[in-house]
């Protein structure tokens, strides 16, 4: 068993150590807000928070997060009330919506460290999160927007 935070809830989880906490979150706790992308760290659909820090689920494992906090999209805010939330929906940021969870938690991060950043420090932290829908102009107004807003 392993015992962690997820979204402020103490969970205690039955599974391998070497377990991808993606994995544990879908599939365990029934988060299915976080997305499996590629599974190898190189599209950031599975951003969650761990200990306030944007972490690739798919690999990290859940042994790595023993004793540690999880957030996970639905976590973000209690009602959706995160100003990125917010700011998501007013400039109609989502195609298929796949990445978008993700997209979201990167940008969490940045604004958590940073509550004004620039163009160039929004475009440099979002770099690694892929859209294939293209949404990447959307993106950015709205992290400009959540940034103004907040
Ligand atoms: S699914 Fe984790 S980075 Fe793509
Ligand atoms: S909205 Fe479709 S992949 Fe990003």
């Amino acid at each position: 068993m392993t015992a962690f935070t997820i979204n402020g809830r103490p969970v205690d989880v039955d599974a391998a150590p070497d377990t991808s906490l993606l994995w544990v979150i879908r599939e365990h706790l029934k988060l299915t807000g976080t997305r499996f992308g590629c599974g190898i760290a190189q599209c950031g659909a599975c951003t969650v928070h761990v200990d306030g820090e944007p972490a690739r689920s798919c690999v990290t494992w859940l042994e790595d997060v023993a004793g540690r906090e999880v957030t996970t999209i639905e976590g973000l805010s209690p009602d959706a009330s995160h100003p990125l939330q917010k700011a998501w929906i007013a400039e109609q940021v989502p195609q298929c919506g796949y990445c978008q969870s993700g997209q979201i938690m990167q940008a969490a991060a940045l604004l958590r460290r940073n509550a004004h950043p620039t163009r160039d420090q929004i475009v440099e932290h979002m770099d690694g999160n892929i859209c294939r829908c293209g949404t990447y102009l959307r993106i950015i107004s709205a992290i400009q927007r959540a940034a103004r807003e907040a």
